[in-house]
């Protein structure tokens, strides 16, 4: 924390979010809430709400949340303390100028060095494409049929064949060698000095979900290698985290997200219209990115190159997909080799279609399975069959599975009650229980285990936040500790101790923390629907599973650190006593 937590605190009661907001968006009051215009995203009905006594905001239709803070670092691209700052100012709060540590601020002031730099480096390559030594690269680009509006959509330029021009510019501009450096742009060698990185390349900005510049990819003209050259990791670039295309595809609303392997893909894509393309970074999918995804969809489809490699990284990415709580349908770009040469040829149109015949993943897993057996060997097919019930145990919803095992049995073929043996004698051999009936707590269902972990965590957290009271029946049952998701356990921490101390305050929890996405992700647990329940009996019963659903991961967690975790014992113990008094226990709601 830059600041004290006080004087955060103070900034944030002296700035009514009603009035912040205000500033920014036209709203209207309607019952508790003031409506209007989600400014991060396109509609054309209010699904925006603030609300005065929650001092909080939440998007019905994208889904974004925070307190003030949260606004101003969405709204304007502020780092936490440029928040703090620009609010106290406009409360006439004095700031001390000390509390920055040295450490401090030289970490904050990088980052928007660095953020000034990329911008800078962008303006120059934008520049460069359209003088006439950039005559190459805008030919390149025009050749792949882009645009001039799509060009200027993605800020495209180029990096000239002089490797000294963008660090003199860069210079003038008042940046250091160091920070040029740093950012990835230049580097330094005896003969040439500091010099450009990206050299006769026509160059991709990439923005993060705020158009921010955070880093660059370069196509090589003609066949150079390598084909494309990215920037470093840096302070500000990190790849596991960002996709190209999602500060457009963000707002895109067509129910689902198109993930491509390449940049060229998602312009392509974007500029024949479907904004909801995006593409990882030069690196594999990884689950931080699905967690992006899954921030605004529930629904990818897989627009992947339609080559070995292209199916290998889509079998990775239905796995990563799935494990994050994401459906994934793949479509097929036959007999082109990825999107972009597939819009090239036959348009918009037969895309449209493609998505629409896109394969549900768990299909497109088995055909491509079927291809290692042979059908015609009885021998090969009993395996592959064996295969196809093992893939159905990883359904732990019993409809699901069941539904998928009727379909997969007509595609091949195969008796639905031989098949559902094999799932069974299978699913014994390896221990897999047949999962128990689950109650409507809101726990269960089509999610992967860490999923599930999470949610619960969420849901008890959630469900608090909405009930505060609640927490003095069960505070003798549960610690922060029992939230193993790092974020939560803050949260808890914090909530639990307000509470002791009787001054219950979410939207100043959400301020404890500085990083935008932490603090949407903190907010988020104030604004989430719990699972509709009529009746007492339902609705204790539900909060109960929860309860226990928490206690016992904390209990399986710590059990697992046992030996490698000096807390764990204590931990273990408490949490078994625990259960086994939750067991007895009544909970009542009143
Ligand atoms: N890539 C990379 N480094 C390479 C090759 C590829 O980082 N040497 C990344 C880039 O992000 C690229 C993506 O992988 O966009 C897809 O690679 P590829 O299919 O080879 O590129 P295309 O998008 O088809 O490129 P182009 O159409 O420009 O030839
Ligand atoms: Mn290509």
């Amino acid at each position: 924390m830059f600041y004290p937590e006080e004087l955060v605190e103070e900034v944030r009661m002296k700035n009514d979010i009603v009035d912040v907001i205000s500033g920014y968006v036209r709203l209207q009051k309607k019952g508790s809430n003031h409506w209007g215009l989600c400014p991060f995203h396109n509609e054309k009905s209010p699904s925006f709400a603030v609300s005065g006594n929650k001092q909080m905001y939440h998007c019905f239709g994208c889904g974004v949340s925070g307190n003030v803070y949260t606004f101003i670092m969405s709204y304007e691209n502020y780092t936490f303390p440029e928040a703090v700052k620009m609010l106290a100012g406009r409360a006439g709060v004095n700031l001390p100028e000390v509390e920055y540590t040295e450490e401090m601020r030289r970490k904050e002031n990088k980052r928007a060095r660095l953020l000034e730099v990329n911008k800078e480096a962008a303006k120059f390559f934008y520049y460069q494409l359209r003088t006439p030594r950039g005559e190459i690269g805008l030919q390149y680009l025009k050749k792949r049929e882009l645009t001039e509006e799509t060009m200027k959509k993605f800020g495209l330029g180029y990096a000239g064949k002089n490797g000294t021009d963008l660090v003199q510019y860069l210079r003038q501009k008042g940046f250091e060698d160091e920070l040029i450096k740093e950012a990835g742009l230049a580097s330094f060698s005896e003969t040439r000095g500091l010099s450009s990185q990206f050299w006769n390349r026509v160059m991709f900005p990439i923005q993060d979900i705020n158009h921010r510049v955070i880093g660059f990819g370069g196509r090589v003209m003609g066949d150079g290698e390598p084909k494309y050259l990215n920037s470093p990791e840096t302070p500000i670039f990190d790849k596991r985290r960002n996709l190209y295309g999602m500060n457009f595809a963000r707002t895109a609303r067509s129910g689902n997200i198109i993930l491509c392997e390449g940049y060229m893909d998602v312009i392509a894509m974007q500029q024949a219209g479907f904004t909801q393309a995006v593409a990882s970074l030069g690196t594999a999918f990884t689950s931080e990115q699905a967690s992006l995804l899954h921030r605004y969809t529930e629904n990818v489809l897989l627009a992947y190159d339609s080559d070995g490699a292209g199916v290998k990284a889509a079998l990775r990415g239905i796995g990563i997909l799935r494990e994050a709580g994401l459906y994934a349908k793949i479509i097929n770009m036959q007999p082109y080799k990825d999107p972009d040469e597939f819009m090239k040829n036959l348009g918009k149109d037969a895309f449209k279609e493609r998505i629409d015949q896109a394969e549900n993943s768990f299909f497109f897993e088995i055909r491509i399975l079927e291809r290692d057996y042979d059908l015609k060997d009885p021998e090969s097919k009993t395996r592959f069959y064996r295969e196809i019930a093992k893939k159905l145990c990883g359904f732990s919803e019993e409809v699901e599975r069941e539904n998928y095992l009727q379909a997969v049995a007509e595609k091949y073929a195969i008796g639905a009650d031989n098949l559902r043996k094999l799932v069974i004698s299978y699913a014994s051999q390896t221990g897999l229980a047949r999962p128990i009936e689950r109650p409507k707590s809101g726990v269960q269902q089509k999610s992967s285990p860490q999923e599930s972990r999470k949610k619960s965590q969420r849901l008890l957290l959630t469900w608090l936040t909405d009930e505060p009271g609640v927490y003095q029946k069960i505070k003798r049952y549960i610690s922060p500790e029992d939230f193993t998701e790092d974020l939560y356990k803050q949260v808890a921490a914090r909530l639990f101790s307000d509470l002791d101390k009787g001054n219950y305050n979410p939207a100043g929890i959400i301020s404890m923390f500085t990083d935008e996405e932490e603090q949407r992700e903190a907010a988020s647990l104030f604004n989430t629907n719990l699972p509709a329940l009529e009746t007492k009996q339902e609705k204790e019963k539900a909060f109960r599973d929860i309860l226990l659903a928490v206690k016992r991961n904390s209990y399986e967690y710590y059990t697992s650190k046992l030996g490698t975790d000096v807390n764990a014992l204590k931990q273990v113990i408490e949490g078994k006593k625990a259960l086994e008094e939750l067991a007895k226990a009544h909970i009542s709601l009143d």
